[in-house]
């Protein structure tokens, strides 16, 4: 069974690997260019939308820490 798995990292970019496809709002794909490992960023300043490109740095501060979100609600 193949499955993906996403890495929130501390003061930066979230990290996927694993089996994964990334798309647009109207559902096209992005050519990974082979890539099976790619970082989005979670700040904002990259000028390379939606992967990282490194911009983050000394700029962008959250303490990345797993925690449980309150039950789902029920429709
Ligand atoms: S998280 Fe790296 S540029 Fe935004």
């Amino acid at each position: 069974m193949s499955s993906t798995k996403i890495t929130i990292r501390s003061n930066g970019s979230m990290k996927l690997e694993g089996d994964f496809e990334i798309v647009d709002a109207a559902g096209n794909k992005y050519d990974l260019g082979g890539r099976e490992i790619v970082t989005l960023c979670r700040c904002g300043l990259s000028q390379n939308m939606p992967f990282c490109d490194s911009s983050h740095k000394d700029k962008f501060h959250h303490e990345a820490v797993a925690f449980a979100l309150p039950p789902k609600k029920q429709d």
